[in-house]
């Protein structure tokens, strides 16, 4: 991939699409290609052949698809599973039908099993059940991931490279109750105490899930290397995270400090926890020289100030 290469970012509005654009841009890629959902449904096969076929990029960043939290998952499990196989399978046959030389695709933490050793190492996938509430999405991506190794398996012409990044944060997330993840959804939550000058807050479960957070400018920093590095990748699946992990209740914390909540935190223990802990073992994209470089307090200040400044438009 040069800086002239022609690259399409799908899903560029989005949390990591949004990243992928202003790292590519910062880097010196020049010729991105975009288009909204409005004016290109994935999910409509033909809409995505004329594009490819009019457009020819050479390169794809599928960053497009329905994500959403625990709420959004369990109500609408059959559009999760649907929605993302019809965009992948749409854009994995046009780029190998229409000249693409290589594809980031992302997995998802959730295709590793709900009770699994931890780090999790990338041969811990499939050894055990899902978490139910996301089971459809996660069914959806294991298709995304094993159809990565099937196509380069199948055929030798675009390189499907599979990333599987742990939850992100940063500007562009999804601060919308209804749809937000955990790290998002506190940032609104306890901004909205703070500005209600409410002297307590009651938050779900009982905080001692643990989880691990990447910025969106690192996992597209991560994607963009994958490509660069394309020659020396395995026909696997590589995590991306940064090795930490912070219980929610520490998650909490830190963020009150980030957003000047001074109130009291109450924990709802009759909700449910969920996986007790998501921590992915990175080491074998680490070995190969990628790092992260966001330091998390200051991307969470970072993203605070992004969400001051856009909530008017937010999701
Ligand atoms: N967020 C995470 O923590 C996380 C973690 C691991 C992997 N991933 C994966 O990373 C990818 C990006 O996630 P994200 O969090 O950046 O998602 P996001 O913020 O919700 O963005 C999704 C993007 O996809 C677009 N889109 C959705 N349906 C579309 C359709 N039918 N046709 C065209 N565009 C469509 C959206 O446009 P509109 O908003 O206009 O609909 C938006 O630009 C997804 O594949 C997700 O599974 C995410």
């Amino acid at each position: 991939m040069n800086v002239n290469s022609k690259i399409y970012v799908a899903g560029h509005t989005g949390l990591l699409g949004s990243a992928l654009i202003r790292v590519l841009s910062n880097k010196g890629y020049g010729n991105i290609i975009t288009r909204s959902h409005a004016d290109l449904d994935l999910t409509d096969r033909k809409q995505v052949e004329n594009y490819f076929i009019n457009e020819k990029p050479e390169f794809v960043f599928l960053a497009a698809g329905k994500v959403g939290g625990i709420i959004s998952n369990r109500t609408y499990p059959a559009d999760y599973l649907h929605i993302n196989i019809a965009i992948q399978d749409n854009v994995f046959e046009s780029s190998k039908n229409f000249g693409v030389k290589a594809l980031v695709y992302y997995g998802s933490s959730c295709t590793y099993p709900k009770i699994c050793e931890q780090p999790m190492k990338e041969e811990y996938w499939l050894t055990g059940a899902l978490e139910d509430t996301s089971a459809a999405y996660a069914a959806a991506k294991i298709a995304g991931i094993i159809g990565c190794r099937s196509y380069n398996q199948q055929f030798n012409s675009t390189k499907y490279i599979c990333l599987i990044p742990n939850s992100m944060f940063g500007p562009h997330d999804n601060f919308d109750l209804e749809n937000a993840h955990v790290l998002s959804s506190l940032m609104k939550k306890l901004h909205d105490a703070k500005t209600a000058h409410q002297n307590e807050i009651v938050l779900w479960g009982s905080g001692s899930p643990r989880r691990e957070f990447i910025h969106s400018e690192d996992t597209a920093r991560a994607s963009i290397f994958m490509v660069e590095n394309s020659e020396k990748l395995e026909n696997r699946h590589y995590n991306a995270g940064t090795g930490t992990d912070y219980s929610i209740k520490e998650l909490a914390e830190i963020m009150s400090d980030v957003v000047g909540y001074k109130g009291k935190i109450t924990w709802d223990t009759s909700k449910p926890d969920g996986t007790p802990r998501k921590l992915l073992d990175s080491s074998r994209i680490l070995s190969l020289g990628w790092k992260p470089q966001v330091n998390f307090k200051q991307g969470l200040e970072e993203t605070y100030v992004w969400f001051l400044h856009n909530r008017p438009g937010l999701k």
